[in-house]
Order: structure tokens, then sequence, then C-alpha cells
């Protein structure tokens, strides 16, 4: 197993919410060194030296988006930092933003100076109060001891970073929805290309970047991308946050984990309690997550192998399912909740999600039929063909890896039975009112 320590500084020890406090733990000694011993693409070269990816769901080799918008020849260039938490449960975001917020601004000076944008957005969920309140204290902090504004720390490097409070759902932490949100225009997700390294805020190449993508930017530059790849695996060197609920805990606590990790040594992290007698599933990627029987808890937390058994590192939440959960249930309610927050632009995704809802809440109901299992096949596959974004490619999760590991289940309801007892049925209520009317 790999090692694992705590790095990003979000859970253990005393938040970093005060200047001094944060320079005197070794804070700004990145931003310092990078702005006076070294160019933007010897920056570049660190963080490709430590292969950091996004940490917002795609796992894009951060590098090689920076680099797309450091060699556009542009009159202004911009850089977003995604700290919006899409997933409601997700902590992550907020955490970083409450506990450690001048982590946070010397990330994106770092990627700021490595790109030349000298105009940023913080965009944070307004819900998050103590989040928002933390960041927006930090940032005045930074101004006045010159960590921001015009010649950060004595150099001829600026940077304003502007702070976005948006409250709009899930797709508002899409990326090409996010930057329209920032325009003032509807939230509608945008086709790429042209993608925003292209043609972003005012029409500008323009970078979106999780919040604790580039978190690790101050520690890359300050010790080396070499060194950063001590931790995590090969293809994904690093830690990662995660939010980890179970059923005594539906808030859930914060923990990192070294990729690679086997999602077994992530819950022992959490002090999380598994077993057959009380859990039925491992919920693995959040709101598009999939569901993983308790014989997958070795598979090692990372990108690749994750997609491999069908689930997602998504919001990065994962979450524990109580011993008597009926799988089939547990997908409808899925389901239902994401046909709500597509944003409706492409109509596989707009009717296809509330379709595959519709069925399975016919099965719970006991009236489906082995044609409704056909079907929902078919849709696992025609939803994210035909999606525009990464909300639709994924909001079959839930259905896809239910059917798969946990088939029994809608066996037992096609036969009229629920396998833990507890569906009350959806669509028999209806009829049965009809019926008594
Ligand atoms: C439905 C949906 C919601 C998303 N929500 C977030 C979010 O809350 N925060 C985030 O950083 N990325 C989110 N993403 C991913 C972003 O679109 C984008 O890829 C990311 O911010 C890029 O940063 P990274 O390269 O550092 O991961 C979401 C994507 C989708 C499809
Ligand atoms: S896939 Fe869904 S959420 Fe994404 S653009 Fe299409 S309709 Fe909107």
């Amino acid at each position: 197993m790999p090692e694992t320590q705590s790095y990003l500084l979000t859970t253990s020890g005393p938040a970093l919410t005060s200047f001094d406090a944060y320079a005197q733990q070794g804070g700004f000694t990145g931003l310092r060194q990078a702005l006076t011993t070294m160019t933007p693409a010897q920056v570049l070269g660190e963080l490709r030296t430590a292969g950091l990816r996004g940490r917002g769901g795609a796992g894009v080799l951060t590098a090689e988006k920076l680099k797309l918008v450091a060699q556009a020849v542009a009159d202004e260039k911009y850089l977003v930092c995604n700290a919006y938490d899409a997933d409601m449960r997700s902590a992550v975001a907020s955490s970083l933003l409450e506990r450690n917020p001048f982590l946070v601004i010397e990330g994106i000076a770092l990627a700021a100076y490595a790109i030349g944008a000298t105009e940023a957005y913080l965009y944070v969920r307004s819900s998050r109060t103590a989040a928002a309140e933390s960041i927006r204290a930090a940032l005045t902090s930074a101004q006045e001891r010159n960590a921001l504004g015009r010649g950060i720390f004595g150099s001829q490097t600026d940077l304003n970073i502007t702070l976005v409070g948006v409250e709009r759902g899930f797709m508002a932490g899409e990326e090409s929805s996010l930057l329209e949100i920032i325009k003032g225009r509807p939230m509608k997700a945008q086709q790429r290309p042209p993608y925003p390294t292209e043609y972003g805020l005012q029409g500008q190449p323009t970078v979106v970047q999780n919040v604790e993508t580039l978190a690790n930017l101050p520690m890359i530059v300050a010790r080396g991308g070499d060194a950063f790849r001590k931790l995590g695996t090969e293809g994904s060197p690093g830690t990662k946050l995660l939010t980890v609920i179970w059923p005594g805990s539906p808030q859930g606590v914060i923990v990192e984990a070294a990729f690679g990790t086997r999602l077994r040594d992530v819950l022992a992290k959490a002090g999380v309690p598994v077993s057959e007698s009380t859990t039925r599933a491992v919920v693995v990627g959040g709101g598009e997550g999939g569901a993983l029987p308790l014989s997958l808890l070795d598979t090692p937390y990372d990108y690749e192998p994750l997609e491999e058994i069908g689930v997602i590192v998504g919001s990065s939440i994962i979450e524990l399912l109580p011993a008597d959960t009926c799988m089939v249930r547990w997908a409808t309610n899925r389901s239902n909740t994401l046909a709500r927050e597509s944003c409706g632009k492409c109509v596989p995704c707009r009717v296809g999600v509330k379709r595959i809802g519709g069925t399975l809440e016919g099965i719970i109901s006991s009236l489906g039929t082995q044609d409704d299992l056909e079907l929902l096949t078919d849709f696992a596959q025609y939803v994210p063909d035909g999606s525009l974004c990464g909300f639709g490619v994924n909001a079959v999760k839930p259905l896809t890896t239910a059917m798969k590991y946990f088939a029994d289940d809608f066996t037992a309801h096609l036969n009229g039975t629920c396998p833990t007892g507890v569906c009350e049925p959806v669509r028999a209520h209806r009829y049965a009112t009809k019926h008594v009317l």
C-alpha cells in the first residue's frame, strides 16, 4: 500500500486562516521562488515532472492544459479556480477554502503566473458561508500583504482575484456552464470545440482548474516535481481529498489518501466500519457514482482502476449504503434526482435519464418485465453516446453498476418481491388510488 500522510493540511492541525500562520508553515515559499528565480516555462516544467492530474473528476494532466493557454497569443488570458463543490454532499472545496485559504490563493497565483494571466476568478458555492467568509478575509489579507495586486512581493507580476459566489445546482460546477454563468448567460453546457483554453471569458484563452488541483501547486514548486511523485501512483502522483459518508454520519468526514490506496484502506483511514452485516454496497464518485459490492474493496483508488469497474472519481465521495438497501430502489432514486439536474440541452440526457428513472419505478412497483431490462440496457448506451457533457456520460452509472453487481435485486423485483423488503410500490399506489375512486 502506498504511503499516506496529511499533505494538504485540511484536516489535521489548526486551520491556517491567518497570513502569518500560513507563512510560518512555509507558505508562499513556492510563489516567492517562482517570481524571483523561475520563468513561467520552468513552473510548467515542474508541474509536468510532478505529473499532476486535475482533481475535478476527469484527471486531465494539469501541465498540458496550462501549456495550451501559456502558449496562446492573446490580449488577455484568464484563470478560473473551480471551488464550487457541485455535489452538495462533498466538502472538499469548502474545507480547503475554510481551513487553508492562503494555499488556494498561492496555487491560483502560481497557475496565473505560469500562463501569463493577471485576472483570475474564484468560483465558490455561496451557501457555504463559512468557506466564503474565510476566503474573502484571506483575499483581503493577501492584498494587504502584497501577495496579490500590483507587483506581487516586489516583482513585476500583477494578479487580481475576483470572488464569484453561485448557488445553481449540480451543473453549475461543469466548466462550460460555469463560464456561461460568469458571463451572465443562462446555465447551459456548451459544445466543444472550441475549448475554454481557446475561447473562454471575453473570448480569450481561459483555464478552468479545480481548487484542489491548484492547492497542490505551492508544494510542487517549492519542493520540486520529483518530490511530489513520492506519494501516489506512477500515473496519478499525489493525494486526493475525499468525503466519506456512512449511515451513522450523513455529513461524513474528509480524508486525504494517496492515489493507489485500496478503497478498503481509505475507509479504514476514515474510521468507518465495513462488514456484510452493516453495509450492502459502497458508492464511489458521489451523485453520479456507481455502487460496488464489498468484494471489490481491494480496488485501488485511482482514475483508471475505478473506471474499469464502472465507477468514477467524480466528486470524490465514497458512501456506504446500509445492509437493507434495495439496489433497484437506490438506482431509481439516484436516476430521478439526476434527471432533475440535467441542463436539458441534449435530448438523450434530458429524456433518457428521466425514462431510466420511470422504467425503474415500474420495476420496483412489480410492474417490470424482461423487456424493461433490455430497454434500460439500451438507455445505458444511448444516453452517454448522445450527451454533450460529462453529466450525461456519467448519469447512467448508478443504473449500470446496480444492474451489473446487484442483478439478483432486479430478478427479485421482476418476480414480485423486494430483495430486502423495503420497497413500497410507486405505481401500484397510483393504480390502487384510481381503483378506489
Ligand atoms: C456535472 C458536472 C459537475 C462538475 N462539478 C465540478 C465541481 O464542482 N468542481 C470542479 O472542480 N469540477 C467540476 N466538474 C469538472 C469541470 O467541468 C472541470 O473539468 C474541472 O473544473 C477542471 O479542473 P481540473 O482539470 O483541475 O480537474 C464538473 C463536471 C461535470 C460534468
Ligand atoms: S449531457 Fe445533459 S447536462 Fe450535459 S449538456 Fe447535455 S443535457 Fe445538459
